[in-house]
Formats: structure tokens, C-alpha cells, sequence
């Protein structure tokens, strides 16, 4: 049995997702959601979905080891940040060295760095008059959005695409591959 660790402080409509893609695969399972805010929707889809999920401050995640034990609690064979905006800390990066990856809703390096979130990217490519854009899926290290890249998909922008619209083109995106990039990585240890 592999299990993943997710990591997310906004909707989490990226961590419904995976929950569902997994529900019925018994050889997967979701051991926590954990996130940095006490009032995020992910944790009204996690009660929904009876998936448990912890809330951390930043003191207990980048000034203490308190998240890292949590985590190494739970031994997961992937810990998976699907929104998640704080910089990962060097103590979780070493205690889990090519097991930390993330969803960028970009074709990095492009429109990656700090800042770079949300609809600030898909703002800043309707602006660049961009044709096309997608997602990528990296490993994470110490710098923002600069860690190995696992995987991209692209979809194209038509010109009169709105900033939603191109946030909703590259969310299926996410929906359609993020959970099956996260299966191959476990099938692969
Ligand atoms: C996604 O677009 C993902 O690429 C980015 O944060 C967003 C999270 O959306 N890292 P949601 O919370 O899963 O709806």
C-alpha cells in the first residue's frame, strides 16, 4: 500500500480530484490533507470526502521540526502540494529527497517564481498575447517553482480568451494529468 501526503491552502479542487481518482484503487491511499489556512475550502471538501486533514501555523512549518515529524507519522511514499503557496522548507526537503513534487498552472520556466500564482499567471499570459500555456508537474527543491520538471501539457489560447477561461482550460488540464502523473511516480518507487 503506497500512501500520499497532500499539501493545499486554497479550493482544493485539484485534491478532490486525486481523492476521487484514488477512492477506488485499493493500493493507494490518502493519509492527510495539511494546510496553512484554518479557513480554507479544502477543509470543507476533506470533511465531505472523510479524508483527515491538520492545520499548521508557519512557526510549526519553517521554524520547528513540528511538520516534519507529522509527516514523518505518516511515512508517505509522496507528499504532493496541490496549491499550496509557502516556499518548502530545507528540513522537509531533505528528510524527503525526490518525494516532494507540485502543480504549476504554467509551462515553466516561464511565469514561475514568487508571486506567480493563480490568475496573476493567467493574467500575465493573456497580456503577453501568449498562444499557448498549460501545466507543470516538478519536483521540488529549495526555489520556487525551479525543482526538476516530471511532466507538461499544453493547451492552446485563442485570442479572446479570458482570463477565467484560460484558468478553466488549464484546470482540466490539471484534472485530466495530475492524478495519473501521481500514480505512475508510486508505481515507479
Ligand atoms: C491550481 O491551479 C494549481 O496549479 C496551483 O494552484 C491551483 C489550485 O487550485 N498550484 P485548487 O485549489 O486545486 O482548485
Amino acid at each position: 500500500m503506497k500512501s500520499i501526503v497532500l499539501f493545499a491552502s486554497g479550493s482544493g479542487s485539484n485534491v478532490e480530484n486525486i481523492v476521487q481518482f484514488f477512492q477506488n484503487k485499493t493500493n493507494v491511499t490518502i493519509a492527510c490533507v495539511l494546510t496553512n489556512k484554518r479557513d480554507a475550502k479544502v477543509l470543507d471538501r476533506c470533511n465531505r470526502l472523510n479524508i483527515n486533514a491538520l492545520y499548521f501555523n508557519r512557526n510549526a512549518f519553517s521554524k520547528t521540526d513540528a511538520v516534519l515529524k507529522v509527516l514523518e507519522s505518516f511515512n508517505p511514499d509522496l507528499i504532493v502540494l496541490a496549491g499550496f503557496l509557502w516556499k518548502i522548507p530545507k528540513n522537509l526537503i531533505q528528510a524527503f529527497p525526490k518525494k516532494i513534487i507540485n502543480i504549476h498552472p504554467a509551462l515553466l520556466p516561464k511565469y514561475g517564481g514568487k508571486g506567480m500564482y493563480g490568475d496573476y499567471v493567467h493574467a500575465a499570459i493573456k497580456e503577453n498575447k501568449e498562444t499557448e500555456t498549460g501545466i507543470t508537474i516538478h519536483y521540488v527543491n529549495e526555489n520556487y517553482d525551479e525543482g526538476a520538471i516530471i511532466q507538461q501539457e499544453k493547451v492552446e489560447i485563442l485570442s479572446n480568451d479570458t482570463v477565467p477561461e484560460i484558468a478553466e482550460k488549464v484546470h482540466n488540464l490539471e484534472y485530466e494529468h495530475f492524478p495519473r502523473v501521481i500514480e505512475k511516480l508510486l508505481l515507479e518507487q
